[in-house]
């Protein structure tokens, strides 16, 4: 793409990646896309705020080049180090070797760990300010938003704020980057969700401490690192991460995550009479095969839902491992706060159950009644099944 000017002297110089099938190497966006948000500020000091990924260096350098002479910048800004944003680092010093490197002391020690590199670096501290002729930028420490060296940066004169990955979103930029030209905004705000469940979502208390921390500054347009530019309505962006990050201490919405998993079917069986059940008491149920469903997808289910219903045969006297897949990431996303219940099939010894409240265990989970049943579901299986889904929903309607 070619640079898109946000403010005068400031331009999104960013990357779409369309071909990147998996984002960290574990979250599919081969559908959906992302984009890298790079950012130029020309002034009498020429500044960078993040670069991109190591990829499509020619198409990233030649949108700077329009704009300045890239061998002469000034400054980079790094926010934060994961290689997303500071792929294309050690390309640029190649380019401009004494380009400054600006970032939190953190910042300095990771530059050396992970690139060698020593020089040319600027530490700054919360509330610091680097000013680049017309304008300045001031910094604020925001760790573990998303890793312990973030910081974000605010362009005082226009009052952009480049929040990195907070306020981001999976989601390649269809043409319009700005919030008020996007005709395609519940793609955005759906991906925004998936994001968070996938990337941010462990580090909610940090994200909360950073909206606090900022809820004084005076913003006009938030530029984060990832999808939209949000400049007609900038506090749409930071209530939808609020409250998504409120939903960690279980403020969260009145409805139910059914995950399961069948071999052969017997637990499916039991499934349609749970989500009867659920459905017979007017409560919202989101259904997902685990087997054929990547856990990038279901997470912002769990993490938005207050129950999760889970059904699983015995395998190997363990839970079927693509619903323990499921289970483990919510374990490793902390994800408490949920009130669960269990169905499922087994043949002889039984140990699905036992698994899953192993994996679950530290969540702290309130565990209402569960249903196991030998091989195929009885008439009364069935209508134990369904029983159990409305006992769930219950107990969700009760909490809201
Ligand atoms: C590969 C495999 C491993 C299994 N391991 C166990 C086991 O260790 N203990 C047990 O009680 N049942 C075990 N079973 C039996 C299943 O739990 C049982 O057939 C159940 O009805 C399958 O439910 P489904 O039709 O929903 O897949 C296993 C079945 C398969 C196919
Ligand atoms: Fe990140
Ligand atoms: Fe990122």
């Amino acid at each position: 793409m070619t640079a898109i000017q946000i403010k005068e002297g400031v331009y999104w110089i960013g990357v779409n990646d369309r071909t990147t099938d998996l984002f960290e190497g574990l979250w599919p966006i081969t559908q959906e896309g992302v984009s890298y948000n790079s950012y130029f500020i020309d002034d009498e000091k020429t500044a960078i705020i993040d670069l991109t990924k190591s990829f499509k260096g020619d198409e990233y350098f030649d949108q700077i080049n329009e704009l300045t002479d890239l061998s002469q910048i000034d400054y980079v800004v790094v926010n934060h180090m994961e290689p997303d944003h500071s792929g294309l680092l050690r390309t640029l010093r190649r380019i401009a070797p004494h380009v400054t490197l600006v970032g939190s002391e953190k910042t300095r020690q990771m530059l050396e760990d992970f690139f060698s590199i020593k020089e040319n670096i600027k530490v700054v501290k919360e509330g610091d300010t680097l000013n680049l002729g017309k304008r300045t930028l001031k910094f604020f420490s925001t760790p573990f938003v998303h890793w312990p060296e973030t910081i974000m940066t605010y362009e005082t004169s226009h009052r952009i704020l480049f929040s990195c990955d907070a306020f981001g979103s999976y989601g390649a930029i269809g043409g319009a980057i700005f919030d008020d030209e996007c005709k395609n905004f519940e793609f955005y705000k759906k991906e925004a969700l998936r994001y968070y469940s996938n990337i941010v979502a462990s580090f909610s208390a940090p994200v909360l401490k950073a909206i606090e921390k900022l809820q004084d500054v005076p913003v006009e347009v938030i530029a984060p690192s990832h999808g939209l530019i949000w400049r007609k309505d900038p506090g749409q962006i930071v209530s939808l991460y609020k409250k998504w990050a409120e939903y960690a201490s279980g403020e969260t919405e009145p409805g139910i995550s059914l995950i399961y998993g069948s071999m052969y079917g017997n637990t499916e069986l039991a499934l349609n009479a749970v989500a009867q059940g659920i459905s017979q008491r007017g409560v919202p149920v989101q259904i997902f095969d685990a087997a054929r469903t990547h856990v990038s997808y279901i997470l912002p289910s769990i993490w938005t839902q207050k129950g999760v219903m889970v059904g699983a045969p015995t395998y190997e006297v363990s839970l079927f491992p693509p619903v323990a897949g499921v289970m483990h990431m919510a374990a490793l996303k902390h994800i408490r706060y949920k009130k669960g219940a269990y169905f499922g099939s087994y043949g002889w010894s039984g140990g699905a159950l036992r698994n899953l409240k192993k994996i679950v265990e530290p969540l702290k989970w309130e565990w209402l009644e569960t249903l196991e049943f030998v091989g195929s579901p009885t008439k009364e299986d069935l209508h134990q099944a369904e029983k159990l889904g409305e006992k769930l929903a219950e107990a969700v309607q009760k909490e809201s």
